[in-house]
């Protein structure tokens, strides 16, 4: 305190003394007018010493603090506000942005980009309730100029009697960049930011404490994401901040209109509403943050995963299932064509059918008409070789005829049968002979009985079905009339959007590379969808999928690759611009693309697997 203030206290005190010594000369001698004396002469020095700004802060400090137990009107401490509202408190805790460093405009696109998505990041991932002010305010540009003129001419001067002063050297140069940028036509503009979280509580206690913890949170991811410095907001500034700039005179700062860059909307990435529900899938390239799926949300429109080999889509695979088992109580089946999934059984104890013991009589109506099921077999028999119209007829008639002559007919009921219509019919002959040849390729014990005398054993529950330890030609039958039957099944009972049964594909080139195939694919899709039944499906290319399979994958993942005809295939469908095409190429195995129906812009995604306890069976050179 300057020394001139402090001398209308000493004069207080001095005339208080002489005013108590006129009214009675012998006052001093009495104690009690000595610590009156004392005192008053005491709280005249603290005052002059202290300065009366801290006694006024520290006198209202404590004032408050017996306020903060009963609250009832606006109240503002530090940079915290409390309203007293009905029966509850409202706050806010406000901060304001101190510095922008104005390096914005000099910098390259792709980092103006990757700040533009900080910032959406920010916004995405901060605590709901924040507001996020930003207050023009009148400001004179041409004396901003004018001044930075002056400044920039007096750091010249500094720097000629002393060339070698690294902080003259480095002022100078900001100096002369933001001046540079005026020159180049942007204009200084004066603004205050200011950062806010609200909250309420009944206890005003605890609102002070969620005020807090929200506010440190939200400074520090603000910082973490932006790199923007923000400080506590002055009681002025709160002022400013909560009115909206109409009270409060706090001092702006001053920037270039491109400074304010990162508040810009341009470039905003959409993305796909991931949240902590569902399975843990992995992380968000750009953004860190962890990315899950909503099986009971997406999943029931399927899953298509397309990746060149050794990308990781068994991989991924395996992480959904064993994920699923863990989180869901769902029946998972998994058609395991080269022994990958094995694992699994050993982990989370999934039984496993081995086809070679557990065969499958294929003539059996398995839940549908007879009719129904004698085109499914049609369709079966023809991803294995193709029919003639005329044959196609003579199976048809014979499967119905099979169904007449027994209760449980199997292959042999059929290849019976179409002998005996053989004779009959003399013009047909070769084709019933090319067409026994035919079936007879299927005449297996494997699809001869059926050991699933309770089918809802299987139906009902996780099961691996080891197709890899059938002989390759029957793979494919085999996986394709489990499929059939478990549509058939999932078609008896009532429709429902809740997920009740998932079904995982790897190597689906394989089950859809006849258009009969296919066919059987599509209908396991479009058929069980509003019963429950959810299809994931994997694969190297876009055309190993049927079309409508494609059009409507409620979720796809892509993988990378640096085969040129894979990457236009795969932006083409994914509507991927030249940007995220280049990127296509660039990523690593496990790295893909994800895109949720209903979120046009895809996610890049890190998936982080699980370890699959049992190597691969069968070697992968003997495939494809
Ligand atoms: N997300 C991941 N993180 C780390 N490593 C991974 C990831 N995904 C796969 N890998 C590794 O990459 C290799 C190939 O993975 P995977 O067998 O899943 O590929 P694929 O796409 O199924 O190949 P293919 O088409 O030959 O079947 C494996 O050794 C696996 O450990
Ligand atoms: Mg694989």
């Amino acid at each position: 305190m300057e020394g001139s203030k402090i001398i209308p206290y000493m004069l207080i005190a001095v005339g208080l003394m002489i005013s108590m010594y006129i009214s009675n000369p012998q006052i001093f001698g009495k104690p009690y007018y000595a610590t009156l004396l004392v005192t008053s002469t005491a709280i005249t020095v603290s005052i002059a010493i202290m300065g009366r700004e801290k006694i006024k802060k520290l006198l209202s400090a404590k004032l408050r603090k017996s306020i903060i137990k009963d609250i009832n009107d606006f109240h503002v401490e530090e940079n915290i506000v409390i309203m007293p509202n009905k029966d509850i408190y409202k706050g806010a805790i406000v901060y304001t942005v101190s510095e922008i460093p104005y390096t914005f405009a000099d910098v390259s696109q792709s980092f103006l980009l990757q700040q533009i998505r900080a910032f959406t990041n920010f916004i995405v991932a901060s605590e709901d309730n924040t507001s996020l002010l930003l207050i023009k305010k009148s400001g004179d540009a041409r004396k901003y100029v004018r001044n930075l003129e002056r400044t920039i001419t007096n750091y010249k001067v500094l720097l000629s009697a002393d060339p070698a002063n690294p902080y003259i050297q480095r002022k100078l140069q900001k100096l002369e960049a933001l001046f540079n940028r005026i020159s180049r036509g942007e204009t200084p503009i004066n603004v205050k930011i200011y950062l806010i979280a609200s909250a309420q509580d009944r206890n005003v206690r605890k609102l002070y404490e969620k005020l807090r913890r929200k506010g440190e949170t939200l400074s520090s991811s603000f910082k973490a994401s932006l790199g923007l410095e923000l400080r506590k907001a002055s009681e002025e500034e709160v002022l400013e901040a909560i009115t909206h700039g109409l009270l409060g005179e706090s001092k702006p700062i001053t920037m270039l209109e491109s400074d304010l860059s990162f508040l810009t909307p341009i470039g905003y990435v959409k993305r796909p509403k991931i949240s902590g529900e569902g399975i843990f899938i992995g992380e968000d390239i750009d953004y860190g943050t962890l990315v899950f799926y909503d099986f009971e949300k997406h999943l029931t429109k399927h899953m298509v995963i397309i990746g060149p080999t050794g990308r990781g889509k068994t991989t991924l695979l395996y992480t959904i299932a064993k994920r699923v088992i863990e989180q869901y109580d769902v029946p998972i089946w998994i058609l395991d064509l080269r022994g990958e999934f094995i694992g699994l059984s050993k982990t989370m104890g999934i039984s496993v059918v081995d086809p070679e013991k557990t065969p499958i009589n294929l003539m059996l109506p398995w839940f549908t008409s007879p009719r129904l099921r004698a085109r499914q077999l049609i369709d079966l028999i023809k991803s294995l070789t193709d029919l003639e119209p005329a044959e196609e007829y003579i199976l048809y008639m014979s499967i119905l005829k099979s169904y007449e002559r027994a209760q449980q007919p199997n292959l042999e009921t059929l290849i019976r049968v179409i002998q005996e219509e053989k004779s009959s019919s003399s013009e047909l002959e070769l084709k019933f002979y090319t067409l026994l040849t035919k079936i007879e390729q299927l005449n297996s014990k494997v699809f001869l009985g059926s050991s699933y005398s309770n089918v809802f054993s299987i139906v009902k529950k996780p099961v691996i079905f080891a197709l890899y330890k059938l002989p390759e030609e029957y793979r494919k039958i085999y996986a394709l009339a489990i499929l059939q039957i478990l549509t058939n099944y999932m078609l008896t009972l009532t429709p429902t959007n809740k997920l009740r049964h998932l079904v995982l594909i790897d190597e689906a080139w394989r089950l859809t590379d006849t258009k009969s195939g296919s066919k059987i694919i599509r209908s396991l899709i479009k058929e069980g969808r509003g019963y429950g039944l959810a299809v994931a499906l994997a694969s190297q290319d876009i055309t190993d999928f049927p079309k409508d399979v494609l059009d409507n994958a409620g979720t796809v993942i892509v993988f990378g690759s640096n085969s040129k005809d894979y990457i236009e295939a795969v932006a083409r469908y994914m509507k991927l611009n030249e940007e995220e095409e280049e990127r296509m190429t660039w990523l690593k195995t496990g790295e893909a693309l994800i895109r949720i129906t209903g979120d046009p812009r895809p996610i890049w995604v890190k998936i982080i697997p699980e370890s699959m306890e049992a190597q691969s069976i069968v070697s992968k050179a003997e495939n494809r």
